[in-house]
């Protein structure tokens, strides 16, 4: 396992904020050639933009991607990237976050820092709201999430027919980041990842109740073939 860089000094003094970002998938829905985060998107690889984004966030010790073991493409896509890289993925997203809080421990992360898990596929993330999350949970006691107020009428499906309309008044989308304190996070991800989406679900399941911090629309993970094309647009739009 690669050191950390010299040039990154962990100070002990007080609570530090880790990004973890999980970039082990294989994009199963995204319709891509390969892994959907190495989709070349406005001249540079879908993660380099994530990352950027992350990078101009000043209050973050340092980010560190989780890679497939497999990975033979992130330094070439991502040239130049200042952060810690490790192949420890795991089979779901839950396990590759599980894995990469036990890098962020080997390297000197201690269980009251906080750690800010985003996932690589929102590339359009804004250093903006990254600093909203932190300033909404950093004297919270749980921690919390980007998240988007559902606004159409949501329709619970049977058999390709409505089966009941639910009603959307107190439901949110989750988004990342979400974060919270490296020793919680660690114990809710060993009560069992299977079926376990995001972070705040596992918080959940030990009776805690994450805060909700609203976030765009624009913040939207990169899922299906068609949002590669919405993503470039805005992506280049934002350059211009
Ligand atoms: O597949 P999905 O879009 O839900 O993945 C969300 C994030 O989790 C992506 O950044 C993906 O690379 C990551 N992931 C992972 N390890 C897996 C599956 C997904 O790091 N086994």
């Amino acid at each position: 396992m690669p050191l950390a860089p010299a040039s990154i000094s962990i100070s002990r003094a007080t609570s530090r904020l880790f990004a973890l970002v999980p970039c082990a998938g294989i994009g199963e829905r995204s319709g891509a050639q390969g892994p959907k985060q190495y989709a070349s998107l406005a001249g540079r690889a879908l993660v380099a933009h994530t990352l950027a984004a992350l990078a101009s966030v000043r209050r973050l010790t340092v980010t560190l991607v989780v890679l497939s073991p497999s990975d033979t493409q992130f330094e070439t896509q991502v040239p130049g990237f200042g952060g810690w890289v490790s192949r420890d993925g795991g089979a779901t997203r839950a396990e590759s976050v599980a894995n990469g809080l036990a890098v962020l421990g080997a390297r000197g992360a201690l269980d009251q820092d906080w750690v800010l898990v985003h996932d690589a596929a929102r590339c359009l993330l804004r250093p903006a709201w990254v600093d909203a999350l932190i300033d909404a949970c950093i004297d919270d006691a749980v921690g919390g999430l980007l998240a988007l107020p559902v606004a159409d009428t949501l329709k619970a499906e049977r058999c390709g027919r409505v089966h009941a309309t639910v009603d959307r008044r107190a439901l949110w989308q989750a988004q990342t980041p979400q974060m919270f304190r490296l020793g919680l996070l660690r114990e809710a991800l060993a009560g069992g990842t299977a079926g376990i989406t995001d972070e705040a679900s596992a918080v959940e399941a030990l009776g805690h109740a994450p805060k909700l911090v609203a976030a765009p629309l624009e913040n939207f993970k990169v899922t299906y073939p068609g949002d590669f094309e919405l993503a470039e647009q805005l992506l280049k739009a934002r350059a211009r």
